[in-house]
């Protein structure tokens, strides 16, 4: 089974490329299964539209994973109504939305279940309103998760040391740790010793030139003239060249067999 799995779309250029691109990738790849973080979707970068989770999942991504944007608008929380929809499962009942989705996927050799599992780390959901005092431990709750057939998890983090040690932690069950969260893509893709595919972060697939696809002029005046760059209102999506930021997995009997980065759009 090839999987292919994009990083943070950042804006709505980039959830358009995306749209515009997942058909011929899924061809040119003989993909079975696509997978796209989605948190930062909306034209402002804050969380996705209802709309845009239905023309991504019409366009062929199967499952819609999240972060700590993901209940940013309430258009976002809409969203995870989607029943492809997913954002960090780690937080308690009650706060909008799963964190794991299963999925039949058609394949050459016929149908396998799947497991999508969207975990986050602490850093990156410090601020989030939505789940302040409900965030929950990510190893716990992915021991504790429903899970068979073929795992993977979009793990959304801050912190390296933790993807990289929870990726150990898990080597063996889950075919695949894809880290999201930093838009910065990491170099080594890792093949461990169990069967895992490992990505730190898998990058965004956003625009370029600014920071993590954002306009970079109002933290640099904020940071200059305040000395706190995020002392004004967070800018928009910048309008730039759009990176794709995605891996492109080979499946067998839920172990990782190969990855591969893709940078080219079709
Ligand atoms: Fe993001
Ligand atoms: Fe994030």
């Amino acid at each position: 089974m090839n999987i292919l799995f994009f990083g943070d779309i950042v804006g709505a250029a980039a959830a358009e490329a995306v749209i515009d691109a997942v058909p011929e990738l899924r061809r040119a790849h003989a993909i079975d299964l696509t997978i796209a973080n989605a948190e930062n979707c909306a034209p402002n970068g804050l969380g996705m539209t209802a709309k845009q989770a239905d023309r991504l999942v019409d366009a062929g991504v199967d499952v819609i994973t999240g972060g700590n944007h993901s209940w940013d608008s309430a258009d976002s929380v809409a969203a995870l109504a989607h029943p492809r929809a997913v954002r960090p499962y780690n937080v308690a009942d009650g706060v909008p939305g799963r964190g794991v989705v299963h999925v039949d996927v058609e394949t050459a050799v016929g149908a396998e279940a799947v497991t999508v599992l969207n975990l986050a780390d602490r850093a990156s959901m410090a601020h989030v309103r939505a789940t302040a005092g409900r965030y929950l431990h990510p190893f716990r709750s992915w021991a504790a998760a429903p899970r068979h057939g073929t795992v993977i998890v979009d793990y959304h983090g801050e912190s390296v040391i933790e993807k990289q040690i929870f990726a150990r932690a898990v080597d063996g069950e889950a075919a695949a740790v894809l880290g999201t969260h930093t838009h910065e893509p990491t170099i080594p893709l890792h093949l461990l010793p169990g069967g895992t595919g490992f990505v730190t972060d898998v990058g965004m697939t956003g625009p370029t030139g600014g920071v993590q696809g954002f306009a970079y002029e109002g933290f640099v005046d904020g940071l200059r003239t305040l000395g706190d760059p995020f002392a004004y209102a967070l800018p928009t999506p910048r309008d730039g060249e759009i990176a794709l930021g995605a891996v492109v997995l080979e499946v067998t009997g839920g172990r990782t067999t190969a990855l591969r980065r893709l940078t080219e759009w079709p």
